[in-house]
């Protein structure tokens, strides 16, 4: 393990402040982009993509974030490489870090992108486990910060999860909770944030002064500025038959009526794919209050400041990188008046 490489595993493994600054360098960075300026912050490198899953966000993303930022990215999908099989992860992790300059996987197992970043020499992002999706909070983080609601502050914010308590839940609950916001969690009991994500961000609620809640009573949902959901019971291996999930996570539709019980104002999310009439109906979609488009170019706009943060801001001379990064950028956007 090289002790000083940071990697991306766990945004709780982050402080508030590290937090805010990738947050801020994303949107900075898309600020660049889209005013006409592609800056070269990752000419000459190049990115491993590991997935033992299908992905449409997080592969493109990091994809054409790196062809935006002048990189290169190579997809190394499910079944393509000897990840696991003849060849150990911590063997993987090292052959790649001789080839390539920073690895991002999604993964089955947690443990699967821990031993991988326990191997690796260089930098490497959870693109999403059993456990967690960091990336995804820092995409979302960005079009929360987007479109907060007027007169509202950060620590104002509140972010309600509706449905199942999906590892995008739990991401959710633990950047909210980190950054002072406050967060809930309301869903069917069998299917709640269990008690490790409770301890983990009542940790982090001690800290930044956030608060969470964990219920089945349905007017917690009440005052939320934004009202997030995502698919039942799982996409991949463990599924749930249509009839049963119906069943347990019925109530729980985002539609019309629960968007009511939100603030005035009030904004729909959902990491995608959508299960539209399951998770969310149409109408709550494809309304105007729907952030779940801009929350989707989001993920290109946080794989952009992650990559940067990731293969700029390392070690010793993070000083210093951070000060380039931060004089390219700013000369650019002065001229146009964009800071
Ligand atoms: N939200 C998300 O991670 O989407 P993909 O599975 O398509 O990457």
């Amino acid at each position: 393990m090289n002790k000083g490489l940071r990697h991306f595993i766990d945004t709780n493994d982050f402080t508030k402040e590290e937090l805010i600054d990738i947050i801020e360098l994303s949107l900075k960075i898309k600020k660049c982009i889209k005013a006409g300026y592609y800056p070269p912050l990752m000419k000459d490198k190049t990115l491993a993509m590991i997935f033992q899953q299908s992905s449409t966000r997080t592969r493109v993303s990091f994809e054409t974030a790196m062809s935006q930022l002048g990189g290169h990215a190579q997809y190394l999908g499910p079944g393509m490489i000897q990840l696991g099989g003849h060849e150990t992860i911590g063997d993987t992790g090292k052959v790649l870090s001789q080839l390539v300059d920073i690895i991002m996987a999604r993964v089955i197992e947690h443990k699967t992108v821990v031993d991988l970043a326990n191997a690796s020499t260089v930098p490497v992002l959870n693109g999403m486990s059993d456990y967690n999706h960091p990336t995804q909070e820092i995409g979302d983080m960005c079009t929360i910060f987007e479109n907060l609601p007027r007169g509202k502050k950060l620590e104002d914010v509140k972010v309600v999860f509706v449905g199942d308590g999906t590892q995008v839940c739990a991401s959710l609950g633990f950047i909210c909770t980190k950054l002072g916001m406050h967060f809930v969690h309301y869903g069917p009991e069998a299917h709640l944030l269990n008690e490790g994500h409770k301890a983990v961000m009542q940790a982090n609620c001690e800290i930044s002064g956030g608060t969470f809640e964990v219920t089945t009573d349905r007017n917690a949902v009440h005052g939320a500025d934004f009202i997030y959901t995502d698919v039942w019971y799982g996409l991949y291996e463990n599924e749930m038959p249509k009839e049963e999930r119906v069943k347990v996570f019925g109530e729980y539709q985002v539609n019309r009526e629960m968007m009511q019980l939100g603030n005035i104002g009030c904004k729909f999310m959902h990491c995608l794919p959508a299960t539209r009439g399951e998770d969310v109906t149409d109408e709550v979609a494809d309304s105007d209050a729907s952030l779940c488009w801009d929350e989707a170019g989001n993920r290109l706009t946080a794989m952009r400041g992650l990559l940067v943060y990731f293969t700029r801001y390392q070690k010793e001379a993070s000083e210093v990188q951070k000060a380039a990064v931060k004089e390219e950028l700013d000369a650019f956007m002065a001229e146009r008046d964009l800071l």
